[in-house]
């Protein structure tokens, strides 16, 4: 998927305003959610909805122009409800493994993201569990960015279709929009932190592996510049930062994640930063300048709340 993407509020407008006219009441929203009102108004399925490259207020005319201003400020006016999961792991026996957290999240929630590794060894087989499990129980859009495991079997494009053939909306240098809150997401990669982490100088190998890093954090720096809106989420598989690493053996740091991204979401106003990689990791951090980044790998969010996702409201 490339280029900015937006949720087609166009056809939708409709649910758009019914859903934020209940907002006043969000203590009793939990049973009037997004997903209901694409299915009341004929856009079957989160697909139905589906992120798209239409440029927000193409609706012809004076009528479609205000029906998109409305839309526009009526969504940045009120809160996002995200779900948040990373590391799920998927084996060719997972089916039905996370009904629970896909039907809580789509009852609690706006939007699910998943940070990568979807599957155990990237095969397509197990990304097929996943889409089956997917189209049947979640009920809300689905924002991700893959991980290491889902390349392990060489066959990440296939993997890859297969997850957005289920609705799901990758993000690799892309952006998106749910209601008003943008999202840019990579899924990075390694270098260590800090003042150790590591930089190209020597070997050919250490400058592509230094590289690797670089170039996400470029396409990273590129998606945040095309996000215009005040409230923007930052996807990624590795993290940001050394404070949701702890806890796992510091001689595997430098391969869980890179302070360049961290740079990198530091030259712009991030609202929140969500990540996995790390499972043995610390549930929550902070940016150098108090961005707020979330190890949601599912063995955290279960070792730290009992939870199977963590529920954030922007
Ligand atoms: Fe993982
Ligand atoms: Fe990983």
């Amino acid at each position: 998927m490339s280029g900015s993407q937006l949720w087609m509020y166009h056809s939708c407008l409709p649910l758009v305003r019914l859903c934020l006219s209940n907002d006043s009441n969000r203590g009793n929203v939990s049973s009037i959610k997004f997903a209901d009102f694409i299915v009341g108004f004929g856009c079957a399925t989160p697909d139905g909805c589906k992120l798209s490259n239409q440029a927000e207020g193409s609706t012809a005319g004076p009528k479609g122009e205000l029906d998109s201003l409305f839309g526009k400020v009526m969504s940045e006016a009120n809160p996002l409800r995200i779900a948040a999961v990373s590391d799920i792991h998927y084996t060719k026996s997972s089916k039905g493994a996370l009904q629970e957290l896909f039907v809580e999240a789509s009852n609690t929630a706006d939007v699910l993201v998943i940070c990568g590794d979807f599957t155990d060894f990237g095969l397509p087989e197990e990304a097929s569990v996943l889409a089956e499990d997917i189209k049947a129980h979640v009920r809300i859009p689905v924002i991700g960015v893959v991980g290491n495991h889902d390349f392990e079997s060489g066959k990440n494009a296939e993997v890859q279709s297969i997850i957005e053939q289920a609705g799901v909306s990758l993000l690799d240098g892309d952006t998106a929009e749910v209601l008003g809150v943008g999202f840019a997401g990579v899924y990075g990669f390694g270098g260590g932190f800090g003042q150790q982490m590591l930089n190209a100088w020597g070997e050919p190998l250490i400058k592509a592996f230094v590289q690797g890093a670089i170039d996400h954090s470029l396409r990273l720096e590129k998606a945040l510049t095309r996000l215009t809106m005040k409230r923007r989420v930052v996807l990624l598989h590795y993290s940001p930062i050394r404070d949701t690493v702890n806890g796992e053996h510091p001689e595997l740091f430098p391969f869980l994640g890179s302070s360049r991204f961290e740079a990198t979401i530091d030259q712009f106003e991030v609202s929140a930063v969500f990540h996995g990689h790390a499972h043995h990791g610390t549930p929550e951090g902070k940016t150098a300048r108090q961005v707020p980044v979330f190890n949601v790998a599912l063995p955290v969010l279960a070792r730290s709340s009992g939870k199977q996702f963590l529920l954030y409201e922007i």
